[in-house]
């Protein structure tokens, strides 16, 4: 029944040695397959990354700063989230959904570069990827798990920190991630952002968006869409807050929405631990994030 199905807890499965939910594994073929249209747009982030906060910015500037538009459906069907395959039996946009969607098409999906479906890549689809520091995702990360019942069963922050920091979470390592993305973005349309710069001055980062995606919009045009993505007013908005969906919600899905929340989280020892094992990773990437702004 629908109740025990939507509380049954997913394992994670390797799909070329990336841990997925099984939920996904399961579908990989579809995944695989997916065929993408020129005019798709994607959204891809490390889940916790502000997937939610760039679909509603990019949805806003799609349709020319018209927030009436944007408010008439909930997020996730106006970027339909590609490899979604939970609770079949709530009927979620996923990839269902999407494949029967006119264009243009806004597709979420938080798939590492590597899994990304090749004909994304042959179509050469315009993406925008966003990136937030890994700390701040841990912390974000733990309290989904929480949140939603269906998710692995992480234990406690020590423990799922462990997790993360082995990558042997759900999308698996976020260095990888992060790192994998930003290498692409040399052979690839990728408009990489990060959470900082959007929290930090969102005039500026919306303003690449519009150049990104080839929209003039006027200053007031900017300021309302600001306005209409603050934190503030999208955990209010029934359109963006996924009160509807989180009827087993222990956290709001907005949670806090700030840089720097993993102060409250790491001990001193975890955040040794983390920095030396980053370090090694991060190290000639060419990639530097902020964890405090
Ligand atoms: P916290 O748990 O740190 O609060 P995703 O959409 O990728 O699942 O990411 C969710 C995270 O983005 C949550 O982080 C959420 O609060 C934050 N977020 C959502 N909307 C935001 C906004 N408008 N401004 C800042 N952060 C936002």
């Amino acid at each position: 029944n629908a109740g025990n199905s939507s509380h049954h807890q997913e394992d994670l499965v390797l799909i070329h040695n990336v841990p997925m939910l099984k939920s996904i594994a399961n579908n990989w073929e579809q995944v695989e397959g997916f065929q993408a249209r020129p005019d798709d747009l994607i959204i891809a982030t490390y889940p916790k990354a502000g997937t939610t906060w760039v679909s509603e910015i990019v949805d806003i500037v799609h349709n020319n700063g018209d927030v009436a538009k944007s408010s008439q459906a909930p997020i996730y069907y106006r970027v339909p989230y590609m490899e979604f395959f939970m609770h079949p039996e709530k009927n979620i946009p996923g990839m269902r959904y999407l494949n029967s969607m006119a264009s243009p098409r806004l597709i979420k999906t938080h798939l590492p570069v590597q899994l990304l479906p090749k004909s994304m890549w042959e179509n050469k689809c315009k993406i925008i990827y966003m990136a937030r520091n890994a700390k701040d995702v841990a912390v974000s990360f733990f309290y989904f798990h929480h949140n939603i019942k269906a998710l692995p069963d992480v234990g406690t922050w020590e423990e799922f920190l462990q997790k993360y920091i082995a990558g042997k979470v759900s999308y698996g390592s976020w260095h990888d991630h992060v790192k994998g993305w930003w290498k692409k973005r040399q052979e690839h349309p990728i408009l990489y952002l990060f959470y900082e710069d959007m929290k930090e001055d969102p005039a500026n980062e919306i303003r690449k968006l519009m150049r990104f995606l080839e929209k003039d919009l006027r200053e007031e045009v900017l300021e309302k869409i600001i306005h209409h993505t603050s934190f503030q007013f999208m955990k209010k908005n029934p359109m963006t807050n996924y009160e509807g969906l989180s009827h087993d919600t222990v956290f709001p899905f907005m949670r806090k929405g700030i840089t720097g929340d993993w102060k409250n989280h790491f001990t001193v020892a975890q955040n040794e631990i983390f920095d030396a094992d980053y370090a090694r990773k991060m190290e000639g990437s060419g990639l530097q994030f902020r964890t405090e702004i």
